[in-house]
């Protein structure tokens, strides 16, 4: 039996916990105002729901944004010593928590705590004029949670103990919903992280990467595809390989000293209109030498878009058996070269972009390279 089939037998002895879907991701940042300001302007998210001061809450303000059905929380601390104060001195600005929509928050939280998961919050019913809320979070990698929510018929602003907020709407940039998101895990922990989404949540191994797939002269990965049945969830993990120089997953271990979300993958529906008006933003992205463009075509065959439109914009191009995908990374979107963004346009395949990583390895060589981290 290969591999992923002995993994994937594995992941059917154990029931899936049932997750619609990503529901929100939440940053914990060191100035949360100001990072409103860059996702609000940079990327067009509206500012839909607030909580702090104003509205109760003594120790922390967070703002909601929120562009089709993507949610972003950016929650910071009002004192020197909560864990947000905590977390944000450790890390910098990073992904707590990654929040998974489900009908019964206190069955998979509980199924979760029954299969080993450490708790991170205990089932909360939250309730006001708008309705029931429930919310309970298990931890994973690092200090990273996931946060399981039911909204059920909550009509409020986002959840319980937001404010709504009008008129913040923003110019939106086509950004639709979350493909996936990808963490970072400790060297030789892979398995240990597998392990833990197939025996806690019931994901299988959608894919697989080793170094023989993606390494440069210096450095390499391993990735694997952790998914829920439906596909609505797909976490790939990667962890850092032996290469020459220090590879660029070790050099975000680095720096967010603690495994964590290394990127967070968005999708669009016309990504050269995505990219364009990011970029007239002063959203910054990797870029690729020209030489990848002129290899293109001989790689990907033939496509709908037109190469001399996505070569200055740097959207990357794979090919699968069953369509081709367009992508671009951003460079980092805080101080440490941690957290990153991809935006994402789909025609046909499912994969994560294979025949690009060694493209874009080069490219972040590049970037790093600059810092001194190669
Ligand atoms: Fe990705």
């Amino acid at each position: 039996m290969s591999k992923n089939a002995a993994e994937l037998d594995r992941a059917q002895s154990v029931n899936e916990i049932a997750v619609d879907g990503f529901d929100h991701i939440e940053f914990y940042v060191g100035n949360a105002l100001q990072a409103c300001y860059y996702y609000h302007h940079g990327f067009g998210f509206d500012l839909i729901g607030y909580r702090g001061l104003e509205t109760g809450d003594r120790t922390k303000v967070s703002y909601v944004l929120k562009q089709d059905h993507v949610y972003l929380i950016l929650t910071g601390s009002l004192n020197a010593t909560s864990d947000i104060a905590e977390h944000v001195h450790q890390h910098g600005d990073g992904v707590k928590s990654v929040g998974f929509r489900t009908r019964d928050a206190k069955a998979a939280y509980e199924t979760a705590i029954a299969r080993g998961a450490k708790c991170a919050g205990a089932p909360v019913e939250h309730e006001d004029e708008f309705g029931k809320f429930i919310s309970a979070s298990v931890q994973t990698y690092g200090e990273t949670i996931h946060t399981f929510v039911q909204r059920g018929d909550y009509k409020g602003a986002f959840m319980p103990g937001f404010t709504a907020v009008k008129n913040k709407q923003g110019k939106p940039v086509g950004l639709a919903a979350i493909d996936h998101v990808v963490g970072n895990v400790e060297i030789d922990k892979m398995e240990t992280w597998v392990k833990y989404y197939q025996d806690v949540f019931g994901f299988y191994v959608y894919q697989y990467f080793d170094a023989s797939d993606i390494s440069t002269q210096y450095s390499a990965l391993v990735s694997k595809v952790m998914a829920n049945k439906s596909g609505s969830v797909k976490m790939p993990l990667n962890e850092p390989a032996e290469g020459k120089r220090k590879s660029q997953i070790q050099e975000y271990l680095d720096y967010y000293t603690a495994p964590g979300v290394q990127h967070i993958a968005i999708a669009t529906r016309d990504i050269i209109a995505t990219v364009t008006e990011l970029r007239n933003r002063g959203i910054e992205f990797l870029t690729v030498p020209q030489s990848y463009y002129d290899a293109l075509p001989a790689r990907v065959g033939e496509i709908d878009e037109d190469i001399a439109q996505l070569a200055p914009l740097g959207i990357l191009v794979d090919r699968e058996s069953e369509g081709y995908l367009l992508q671009i990374f951003t460079k980092p979107v805080q101080d440490r070269p941690t957290l990153f963004f991809e935006v994402i346009q789909r025609k046909g395949a499912k994969g994560f972009g294979k025949g690009n990583f060694q493209a874009l390895f080069e490219s972040i060589e590049q970037e790093q390279a600059k810092r001194g981290n190669l």
